[in-house]
């Protein structure tokens, strides 16, 4: 990494090169396409980092579009997320204890309920009138899904309806979990996601891009609820780990505000699922998650093998996105171009679409249409 100054991370001018439609940046508050969106459900780790019910767990700190969170299960098994701060001297509360029911902060021993409401000041006179009732710590939503906590970092009222958290839609018999941190914009970073253009020169390992050509690519993409997916029969040419599925595979590819990448993988009554989340934690880094799941048993024995390559796949990514960072740095533009940049140019009009819904206070209208793509890869 070079010494950039990583203030300039976020300024990111890239909604430029839209054909279909001019950027309007009078609209909106120019520094809100910059960032990730406020208002959304964020991957904040694996749900079992946190025990499960009734089992005895500590306290997670983790970092969330600038914002330090403490995560914590409670007995009955409810996770919750509380601003990792006390408001009495700006303890992290992370660093106290949770005896399941407060937690404490270790400066001077406030406790507060998984709410957020502070419930006890033990240095308090029973003689001084101090009332703590009204003394609060900021409280997120969360939830869990496929495995995962979701966090919802917006501050505020409500304002309509946020994108899905993913769900996974069949029973795994395993799983696989990678996690990395990418010194780069949560944007750049999401854009890798839904970027055809790079899979040939940065994915180029035996294991899952054996041919070094390039080929033709013609597919189909439908807007979906907050994102397009991508549908298409896998040919038997494709990766060996398509084909180890035997028979052909039917793959769906779908993207998803915030940062979510879907991929579906079936093949008779046998379902891998390939699913990536992009988490911004500060405005240079990046969380990337990914998770294999799978429901035949068998592929468990595969588990040793699988975990290096998929490191080896996420690191490629990491790697290359910090340098293109460097160079944004340097110069926040990009040329989006062809239609393989096409989906990158839908990334930026979904996000501008759920900047607009939410400040205008109406409900959020796709505004990608069915449409072919072309492209070599
Ligand atoms: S800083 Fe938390 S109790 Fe004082
Ligand atoms: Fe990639």
């Amino acid at each position: 990494m070079t010494g950039a100054p990583r203030s300039a991370r976020t300024a990111l001018n890239a909604p430029f090169a839209n054909p279909q439609r001019p950027a309007d940046e009078s609209a909106l508050d120019p520094d809100a396409m910059r960032q990730p969106l406020g208002n959304a459900w964020y991957c904040v780790g694996q749900a079992r980092s946190l025990g499960t019910a009734g089992s005895r767990t500590g306290l997670r700190a983790v970092e969330l579009n600038g914002e330090q969170i403490v995560l914590g299960r409670a007995p009955d098994g409810m996770p919750f997320a509380l601003r990792d701060r006390c408001p009495h001297r700006g303890m992290a509360l992370s660093k106290g204890r949770f005896d399941g029911d407060t937690l404490m902060c270790p400066f001077h021993g406030w406790r507060f309920g998984t709410d957020g409401r502070c419930r006890d000041v033990p240095t308090l006179s029973e003689h001084d009138a101090a009332d703590f009732s009204r003394i609060q710590v900021q409280r997120f939503p969360i939830r869990e899904s496929a495995g995962f906590l979701w966090v919802n970092p917006h501050i505020g009222p409500a304002t309509g309806a946020v994108p899905e958290v993913p769900t996974l839609d069949f029973a795994p018999a395993g799983s696989l979990v990678v996690e990395l941190v990418v010194e780069a914009s949560f944007d750049l970073t999401t854009l890798s996601l839904v970027d055809p253009g790079h899979v040939a020169f940065v994915h180029d390992s035996w294991w899952f891009r054996p041919s070094k050509q390039l080929r033709e690519k013609v597919k189909t993409f439908q807007p979906v609820p907050h994102g397009f997916v991508m549908t298409s029969h896998a040919t038997t040419t494709s990766s060996p780990v398509y084909r180890l599925l035997g028979g052909v595979p039917e793959v769906e590819i779908e993207f998803r505000l915030p940062g979510v990448r879907l991929e579906r993988i079936r093949a008779g009554e046998k379902r891998v699922a390939n699913y990536t989340f992009a988490t911004p934690l500060t405005p240079d880094r990046t969380l990337l998650t990914n998770a294999l799941y799978w429901s035949m048993p068998a592929l468990n024995l595969l588990k040793p093998v699988a975990r290096p390559l998929m490191r080896q796949f996420l690191t490629q990514d990491q790697q290359v996105l910090q340098h293109a960072q460097d160079g944004l740095d340097r110069k926040p533009t990009m040329v989006l171009f062809g239609q393989g940049d096409l989906p990158s140019q839908w990334y930026f009009r979904l996000k501008r679409e759920a900047l607009e819904s939410a400040r205008d206070g109406r409900p959020f209208v796709n505004p990608l249409e069915r449409r072919e793509l072309r492209w070599r890869s």
